[in-house]
C-alpha cells in the first residue's frame, strides 16, 4: 500500500522553508501532494493558480523528486482532499511554539473527522525565520526577497 501525505499551505509565495519541507516530506512518504489551500484569515497577495506554478516551477527547478503532485484546494474540508486521494497524513512544517500552538488544534480535528495523521516536521534553522508573510511584506515595500524564495519567484515579484 502507498503512503500518501498531503502538505497543506497558503504558499503566497513558496519559500525555501516550503521547499525544504517538502524534499524532507518527498523522501518519507511513496507520494506527496502540495496542496494550495485558500485561508481565509490571510489577504492574498497571489492568485491560487499563480502559486500553483510557481510551486511547479520551484520544485522543477531545484529537482526535487518525481512523486510531488502540486494541486489546489477551495471547497471543503482539507481531510476531504485528503480521502479523496487516499492520503493518511498530513505534514506541516513547525519553526517555534507558536507554530505547534496554531497547528496542534487543528491536526486533532482533521484526525477526529477522518483519521488522518498530522506529521509536524522540523525543517532546517537556517529558514526558521522565513515565512510568505514576511516575504510579502518586504516585497511591498521594495526589499530584497532573494534569501528567502526561489529563484522562480524571486524573478516572478521582479516582473509583478
Ligand atoms: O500556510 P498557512 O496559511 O499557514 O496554511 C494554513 C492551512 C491552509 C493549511 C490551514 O488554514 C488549513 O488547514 N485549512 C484547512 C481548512 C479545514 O479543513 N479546516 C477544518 C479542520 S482544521
Amino acid at each position: 500500500m502507498s503512503r500518501i501525505a498531503v502538505v497543506p499551505g497558503s504558499f503566497d509565495p513558496v519559500t525555501l522553508g516550503h521547499l525544504d519541507v517538502i524534499s524532507r516530506s518527498a523522501r518519507l512518504f511513496d507520494e506527496i501532494h502540495v496542496l494550495v489551500v485558500h485561508n481565509p484569515d490571510k489577504s492574498a497577495m497571489l492568485p491560487i493558480a499563480q502559486r500553483v506554478s510557481l510551486l511547479e516551477r520551484s520544485i522543477a527547478d531545484e529537482r526535487l523528486p518525481g512523486n510531488i503532485i502540486v494541486a489546489a484546494w477551495s471547497v471543503g474540508l482539507l481531510v476531504d482532499y485528503c480521502t479523496d486521494v487516499g492520503a493518511n497524513a498530513l505534514v506541516k512544517g513547525i519553526r517555534s511554539q507558536v507554530d505547534v500552538a496554531y497547528e496542534t488544534p487543528m491536526a486533532i480535528v482533521n484526525r477526529d473527522l477522518a483519521g488522518v495523521e498530522t506529521v509536524f516536521m522540523l525543517p532546517n534553522p537556517a529558514n526558521a525565520h522565513v515565512s510568505s508573510s514576511l516575504v510579502r511584506q518586504v516585497a511591498a515595500l521594495g526589499g530584497d526577497v532573494s534569501p528567502y524564495v526561489p529563484r522562480a519567484v524571486y524573478d516572478y515579484l521582479q516582473e509583478i
